[in-house]
């Protein structure tokens, strides 16, 4: 899909359809109205018999309105007028492109992004309008045999632009969110895929094939590496399972040779069965997305890349399947991880902390101007936060602030959680430094006080992306999530 500007007015605009709003109670957005004169009132019309009453998210497709160039007018419900929210614009744009991806149109001028938003400007609304449409066109269908085929796909979406906005920046606003969106695809295809498939060498495999595709340096530490190096905790979730474990190491230098690099920490946990702390099995599918924390690391790479920013980004990726077996961990084995500290393993399903740590350790040979792990860590977030926010825990507060910000502006938000003193009281153990489990009951806060005990050395953030990562139900699949997040900090500190 392409997407581009045009300057042409609504009514002159010629292709498959043309997409307006209209706000609750029948009120005509700007370019709707531009439409409905040049087409004798048609539009008013038809909201005045009450088929668009403008409700959130409904949608009405004419066809051959006498009077304009476009042969289908799109007309969306934007709400009441007063409450057009960035939530509230995207599913707008979402209802838009469900409509689109089931009719026969290739080339489509799309006209909501000229609404006003408070405190976002045009190219806000672009590039989230980039990102929305492409991921509400997502289908993953390369494992079915036969690829269902609805409508011709969308080929070319145009935006309309009034002329006193500035293209330079409009396009270099759609250009931002074709390569956030290009890799929050990845993100998905990698997240969708299943378990005895995208395994740890799989993955391994596919970071070889991004740092081709860039020209970045990937290496590949194995069984035998992780082994020789000390990292007793990915080696210690990885025994029960048949797939040997990687540790994955991709660096994108864009930036100055000797600046420091931001690392990025991704949990591949490529299938989480819970291990001999077995979970049950409704939903336990669901655990292929275990390494979505690792598959967003890929995707803000890509988008890094693809963007050419400058900047030195590292990604750091533990991989490893958490399996019952005979040769597995069992409760109350002591393993030593990387920092030399020792972790009694009360439960082999907390086992996403266990093999972070190392990779933490791992991070501080590059000396890091920052670390940010992204991972599918509790339930206990989703308990939190549900799916709207990513849980954030950061032992820098101006760290925190920023990752904040850069999560409203991808509109891909995370919620800053308190990693307290009090909190770290639970981590006790009478045979070891301490166990990879809490005595009580926060267990989104006491799995960050854990990593934090692997951290001290540079400045550190934790995104729990359990509730965010994927979806379940009739939309199950990977969001993609937070790879815009990503996107838009490592941009930031680009330009700082
Ligand atoms: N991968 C899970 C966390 C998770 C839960 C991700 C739900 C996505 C959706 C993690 O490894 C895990 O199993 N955590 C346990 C920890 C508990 C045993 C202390 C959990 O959250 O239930
Ligand atoms: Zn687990
Ligand atoms: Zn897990």
């Amino acid at each position: 899909m392409q997407f581009g500007l045009t300057r042409a007015r609504p009514a002159r605009q010629r292709g498959d359809c043309i997409v307006v709003g209209v706000y609750e109670g029948g009120t005509l957005s700007p370019s709707a109205k531009e439409l409905d004169l040049a087409a004798g009132g048609a539009l008013g019309d038809v909201v005045a018999r009450g088929d668009m009453q403008g409700v959130l998210g409904t949608t009405l497709l004419l066809h051959d309105v006498a009077g304009l160039a476009s042969t289908r007018i799109l007309l969306v419900g934007l709400g009441d007028e007063n409450r057009l929210s960035e939530s509230r614009y995207r599913e707008a744009l979402c209802a838009a492109a469900r409509v689109l991806a089931t009719i026969d149109a290739g080339t489509v001028t799309l006209c909501l992004h000229q609404l006003p938003i408070k405190g976002r400007d045009n190219a806000w609304k672009l590039e989230q309008a980039v990102l929305a449409l492409t991921e509400a066109l997502y289908v993953f269908d390369a494992l079915k045999s036969k690829p269902p085929k609805a409508g011709r796909t969308l080929e070319k979406v145009l935006f309309h632009l009034e002329s006193p906005s500035r293209t330079v920046a409009c396009e270099a606003a759609i250009e931002r969110g074709e390569a956030i969106a290009e890799g929050v695809t990845l993100a998905r295809d990698l997240g969708n895929l299943p378990g005895n498939i995208c395994t740890p060498s799989y993955l391994a495999g596919r970071a070889r094939k991004l740092g081709r595709q860039h020209g970045f340096t990937v290496r590949i530490l194995d069984r035998r590496d992780i082994k020789r190096l000390g990292m007793g905790g990915l080696l210690a979730v990885a025994r029960g399972s048949r797939e040997p474990p990687v540790l994955i190491v991709m660096e994108y230098g864009g930036g100055a040779r000797k600046a420091l690099p931001i690392v990025l920490v991704g949990k591949g946990i490529t299938f989480d069965s819970g291990g001999v702390c077995i979970k049950p099995a409704p939903e336990l599918d669901e655990m292929k997305f275990d390494m979505c924390g690792a598959a967003s690391v890929f995707g803000a790479l890509h988008a890094a890349a693809l963007m050419k920013l400058p900047i030195n980004v590292v990604g750091i990726v533990p991989a490893a399947e958490n399996m019952p077996g005979g040769n597995a961990i069992k409760p109350g084995d002591i393993v030593t991880t990387l920092s030399g500290q020792t972790v009694e393993v009360l439960d082999t399903d907390s086992e996403g902390r266990v093999v972070l740590c190392d990779a933490l350790t791992y991070a501080e040979k590059y000396t890091p101007a920052a670390v940010i792990d992204v991972a599918t860590l509790t339930g206990a977030i989703v308990t939190a936060l549900g799916d709207v926010a990513s849980g954030l825990f950061s032992n820098n507060d101006a760290l925190a602030r920023e990752i904040t910000e850069a999560g409203s502006r991808a509109w891909d938000r995370a919620w800053h959680m308190p990693l307290w003193d009090e909190y770290q009281d639970t981590l006790r153990s009478n045979f070891a430094d301490f166990p990879n489990i809490g005595a009580r009951d926060p267990d989104a806060i006491t799995g960050a006080c854990f990593l934090s005990r692997f951290t001290r050395a540079y400045p550190w953030a934790h995104l729990d992306i359990a509730g965010t990562a994927s979806k379940s139900g009739e939309d199950k699949g990977a969001t993609g999530r937070p790879v815009a997040l990503l996107a838009h900090f490592l941009e930031a500190r680009a330009r700082t």
